[in-house]
C-alpha cells in the first residue's frame, strides 16, 4: 500500500461550517433548462424552489446554479447585462430570496456563478462606452483598439474568438473592441478600477444575500497585457513573452483580484467560498487553489481521460497532490453544461472524438447506450468515493446520455454559428429535464421546453425512476447518503496487487472503493458491499463495475488492521 498523500491533510476536525466545502457533493443547476414554472418553455427560479425537495432527498451538499442575471442569451446567459438582478424570465430578486432560504431550509448551501471576464453588450456601461468618443473614460471600461489599414478597416490582430470568428467587432469610425468569446461578450478592462470596485460591489451584493460561494468563470483570463505592439495569433501561441507568459492568459496580476476578492469572502461569517473555471497546466492550478486567492479550482483532467485504470489513477494521483499542496481539496467532474454528457463520452468506443460524433448527430460512430450508462455509474462511483468535492451536473443522476440530434434550426450555442456550422456545440447537454413520463415537457413545465426534448426521455424522468431500486436515481440517492455517512478526514491509500484494469483505495474508517475498469469480472474483496454501480455476483465484480464496501465488524468494533472476508 502506498500512501499518495506527500503534504498536510486537513484534521478530521476541521470547522464543517468554514470547510464545508472541501468535500461537499455540489449539484450544478443550468437554470433555464431545470424546471418551468409558468409554462413559457424556460426553467426559472420558482421552478427549482419547487423542486428543492429533489436535492435534498438526492443528498447533496450544495447548488451551483449558473447564470440567471439579465442576458440577452448570445451565450445561454454567460452574456451578463446586469450582475445584480435577475433576469425577469427567470424571476425576480425576491424570487432568488426565497430560493435561498428553501434551500438552506434544505441544508444546501448555494453557489452562484460569476463572469468576470466580459460582460453583455447590453450592459449599462458597453452603451455608455459605445455613445462615448473614442479615447473617453467609457471606453476605458472595456478594450477598444483603434484598427489596422488606413482607415482602421482591419481587426488590431488576427485573433479568433473561442466560439469562432474574429476576437474584434468593428464598431465604427475604425474602432474595435476585444471579445475572447461572442461578440455580444466585451472583455472588461482589468486595469481600470471602476471595474474592479464594481465587481466588488456584486460579490458583496450576493454575499449579503446569503450566497454561500461564487463559481468564478474564467477566472485565469481577466487581466490582460494588451501593450503595442500586439503580438500575431501565431507569436501568441507560441507563447509571445520572454518568460512564457501568455498575453491575456493566467497572468500572474490576476491574482490580486483574488487576494481582493478574498479579503471580501473572509469578511462573512462564515466566509464566503469560491471556484476557479481556470484552464491552465494543473501546476498552475494551486495558484487559484490557495486560501489567499479562491480557495479552490476546477481540476477537468477527467473529462479527457479514457475509461482507463491507470489514468483515473493517475490523475486522482497528481490532483490529490496538487490541492494538498496549494492548502486546498481536489475537485472531481465528469460533466458540466460544456461538455457531452459523460454517459454518452462512455457509450463511445475508445479514442473515439465526441465532438465530430454530436456533428454526425449521434450516429457515427454507433454509441453503446447500455454501456456508456454503466461505465458512468462506475466512474461516478469512483470520483465520489474520493476525498475532495464531486460536483454533479444536473440530469446524471438520471443517466441522462447527450442529445445528439437536435436539429440546427434549433441550436442555441453561439458555437454552431460561429463555427459555420462545423461544431454543433453544448445544446446537447442543455435540454430541459424529464420530471414525469408524460406531458408537455415530461413535466418540466407545461408547454414545450426552449430546447426540444427527445421522444425516448419518458422512462429516464424522476417519476418514471422514482420507485426503481435499480435505476440511475436510486444508485445516485443511495451512493450520496453512504458517502455522507462515511466521509471521513481527506485521505486515501491505494491498494496494490490488483489484476490489471482494477483501481482500489481504501479510506479512513474502514471503507474500500473498487472499481473494474476491464470488461471480465475480478474478485470481490472482503468486506460488506454498501454500494455497487451495477449488479454484482457474490464472489465477483463484473466489468465496468465499482463496488464500495465496508469492513465487517469484527468482536464488535470495526476492524482496524483491514478487510476481514
Ligand atoms: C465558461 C462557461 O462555462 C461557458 O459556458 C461560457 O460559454 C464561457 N465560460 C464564457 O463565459
Amino acid at each position: 500500500m502506498t500512501d499518495v498523500l506527500d503534504s498536510p491533510t486537513v484534521p478530521a476536525a476541521a470547522d464543517p461550517r468554514t470547510a464545508w466545502w472541501r468535500q461537499a457533493v455540489v449539484y450544478q443547476v443550468y437554470p433555464r433548462s431545470f424546471a418551468d414554472s409558468n409554462g413559457d418553455g424556460t426553467g426559472d427560479l420558482a421552478g427549482l424552489t419547487a423542486r428543492v425537495p429533489h436535492l435534498a432527498r438526492l443528498g447533496v451538499d450544495a447548488v451551483w446554479m449558473s447564470p440567471f442575471y439579465p442576458s440577452e442569451l448570445a451565450d445561454g446567459g454567460y452574456d451578463v447585462a446586469d450582475h445584480r438582478d435577475v433576469d425577469p424570465r427567470i424571476g425576480t430578486l425576491e424570487q432568488f430570496d426565497e430560493l435561498v432560504a428553501a434551500l438552506h431550509g434544505a441544508g444546501i448551501r448555494l453557489v452562484v456563478d460569476i463572469v468576470p471576464n466580459h460582460s453583455s453588450d447590453r450592459h449599462p456601461w458597453f452603451r455608455q462606452a459605445l455613445a462615448a468618443a473614442p479615447g473617453s473614460p467609457e471606453r476605458e471600461r472595456y478594450v477598444f483598439r483603434r484598427g489596422r489599414g488606413e482607415h482602421g478597416e482591419l481587426p488590431p490582430t488576427d485573433w479568433t474568438a473561442t466560439f469562432g470568428g474574429p476576437a474584434w467587432e468593428h464598431v465604427g469610425g475604425g474602432e474595435w473592441y476585444l471579445h475572447l468569446f461572442a461578440p455580444e461578450q466585451p472583455d472588461w478592462n482589468w486595469a481600470n478600477p471602476q471595474v474592479r470596485e464594481d465587481h466588488l460591489l456584486t460579490l458583496a451584493f450576493w454575499a449579503d444575500r446569503g450566497v454561500d460561494g461564487f463559481r468564478v468563470d474564467v477566472a485565469h483570463a481577466l487581466t490582460k497585457d494588451l501593450s503595442d505592439p500586439l503580438p500575431s495569433a501565431a507569436e501568441l501561441a507560441a507563447g509571445d513573452l520572454p518568460d512564457g507568459a501568455h498575453r491575456f492568459f493566467d497572468r500572474d496580476e490576476v491574482h490580486e483580484v483574488y487576494r481582493e476578492w478574498r479579503a471580501l469572502f473572509d469578511s462573512y461569517d462564515p466566509p464566503r467560498t469560491a471556484v476557479a473555471e481556470a484552464w491552465v497546466p494543473a501546476h498552475r492550478r494551486a495558484r487559484y487553489a490557495s486560501p489567499e486567492g479562491l480557495g479552490q479550482a476546477f481540476n477537468f483532467d477527467l473529462l479527457g481521460s479514457p475509461f482507463e485504470a491507470r489514468s483515473f489513477r493517475t490523475t486522482v494521483e497528481e490532483n490529490l497532490r496538487l490541492a494538498a499542496a496549494a492548502g486546498s481539496s481536489s475537485t472531481w467532474v465528469l460533466s458540466n453544461h460544456d461538455v457531452v454528457r459523460h454517459a454518452s463520452r462512455y457509450a463511445l468506443p475508445e479514442g473515439a472524438d465526441a465532438e465530430a460524433w454530436l456533428l454526425s448527430g449521434g450516429t457515427e460512430p454507433a454509441p453503446d447506450t447500455a454501456r456508456g450508462l454503466r461505465r458512468a455509474r462506475a466512474a461516478t462511483a469512483f470520483l465520489l468515493a474520493l476525498p475532495g468535492s464531486t460536483y454533479l451536473y444536473q440530469g446524471e443522476e438520471l443517466g441522462l446520455p447527450e442529445v445528439a440530434d437536435l436539429p440546427a434550426a434549433a441550436l442555441q450555442d453561439p458555437t454552431w454559428l460561429r463555427s459555420g456550422g462545423t461544431r454543433k456545440g453544448r445544446d446537447g447537454c442543455r435540454v430541459p429535464l424529464p420530471w414525469s413520463a408524460q406531458g408537455p415537457s415530461f413535466g418540466f413545465g407545461a408547454g414545450p421546453a426552449h430546447l426540444p426534448q427527445p421522444s425516448w426521455y419518458g422512462p429516464l424522468a424522476v417519476e418514471a425512476q422514482e420507485d426503481d431500486p435499480a435505476s440511475t436515481l436510486a444508485f445516485y440517492r443511495r451512493a450520496l447518503a453512504e458517502r455522507r455517512r462515511l466521509q471521513g478526514p481527506e485521505e486515501l491509500t491505494w491498494l496494490e496487487g490488483l489484476p490489471e484494469g482494477v483501481a482500489a483505495f481504501r479510506r479512513p474508517g474502514g471503507w474500500t472503493c473498487l472499481t473494474n475498469f476491464g470488461t471480465g469480472p475480478v474478485a470481490l474483496p472482503a468486506g460488506r458491499v454498501v454500494l455497487s454501480s451495477g449488479p454484482i455476483g457474490e464472489t465477483l465484480v463484473p466489468g465496468e463495475t465499482t463496488v464500495w464496501l465496508e469492513d465487517e465488524p469484527r468482536g464488535g468494533r470495526l476492524d482496524q488492521e483491514g478487510p476481514t472476508r
